[in-house]
């Protein structure tokens, strides 16, 4: 947080070691939200924020993005502000969209945030797959280091989504309640994969690098073969997935996902399951591009095969 957003952080009173982002979320919204407290979610969403919610007792307040640049309205903003927010869940670069937020875009929600009294937890477990430009965190805006949970992880940048290793960065009262929530959820994160971690956040500053250079080189083989199909993918600007429009196979993601799998043995993600459980019919759909390049080359292979067949029907 110091070398990469100039942030000063204390390790001791403001660092949690945690089990994942996942415990992390869950920390952040236990300690901040209290049973039927208003939260912004910005849909599409990570698909956890909803049943994290449920945990907590929070109530969701939608705020729905549209692509392909998955703009910020400030009126729409400001209306659910208007409906009492009490903690933003922020995730840049995202998931599913892959939404990178800009600086004027993060200074808006900075000032509704500090205007309503609202806190920010944000989840930035994609900090370094950003496609143009940089991370920007949420705590490095004025005035937010205080009202920000910073929730982080090792999955995504160092490929270990199995290890669940994660923490949180946030101010020492914020730390503390959370800290009394860890020490009986988890008590510890794995002190093996803790000394791991710590080899790891030591690489040279090429890796961080190179990771985005190779995760692009992944999203510029897989998109092509997307858009080939009729998909209008969305380009990226951040994290491994790509969204798109399932309608050229069907207006329903989820019976388009089902025809991939089946006809061209690819699996994607139905874009209802990261969306507001009330919407009718999503035409969304959410692939992943975290394959070895072998894989990707296979499935834009099979994708050529599907668009015969779909040209046939
Ligand atoms: C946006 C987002 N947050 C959190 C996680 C989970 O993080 P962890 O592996 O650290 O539990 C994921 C994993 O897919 C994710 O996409």
């Amino acid at each position: 947080m110091e070398r990469e957003q100039h942030v000063p952080i204390d390790p001791d009173r403001e660092v949690t070691v945690c089990c994942g982002a996942t415990e992390g979320l869950n920390l952040a919204l236990l300690s901040l939200v209290n049973p039927g407290d208003r939260v912004l979610v910005f849909e599409p969403f990570y698909e956890n924020y909803l049943p994290n919610l449920v945990t907590c007792g929070g109530m969701p307040e939608f705020v729905l993005l549209e692509p392909p640049h998955w703009h910020v309205d400030e009126m729409q903003l400001r209306q659910a502000f208007q409906k009492g927010i009490k903690v933003v869940i922020l995730n840049s670069p995202a998931n599913p969209t892959g939404k990178v937020w800009n600086y004027d875009e993060l200074k808006l929600l900075a000032q509704l945030c500090l205007e309503y009294d609202a806190y920010v937890i944000t989840d930035e477990i994609y900090e370094y797959i950003v496609y143009n430009g940089k991370h920007i965190s949420m705590m490095a805006l004025p005035g937010m280091k205080d009202r920000t949970i910073v929730v982080n992880g090792f999955s995504k940048t160092f490929c270990v989504t199995g290890w669940r290793l994660g923490y949180t960065i946030a101010a020492p009262v914020l730390t503390e309640a959370m800290r009394k929530i860890h020490d009986f959820l988890t008590i510890c994160a794995p002190h093996p994969l803790q000394v791991a971690a710590v080899t790891a956040m030591n690489f040279a500053g090429d890796y961080f690098r190179n990771l985005a250079q190779d995760y692009r080189r992944k999203r510029d083989l897989l998109f092509p073969a997307l858009e080939a199909i009729g998909l209008q993918p969305v380009l990226p600007q951040g994290a491994y997935y790509i969204w798109t429009d399932s309608r050229s196979i069907d207006r329903d993601g989820e019976v388009a996902a089902r025809h991939l799998a089946q006809f061209a043995q690819i699996a994607a993600v139905p874009g209802k399951c990261f969306s507001c459980p009330d919407r009718d019919l999503v035409s969304g759909l959410r692939f992943c591009f975290a394959k070895k390049d072998s894989t990707l080359e296979q499935a834009v292979q099979n994708l050529a095969h599907f668009k015969v067949q779909l040209g046939r029907q």
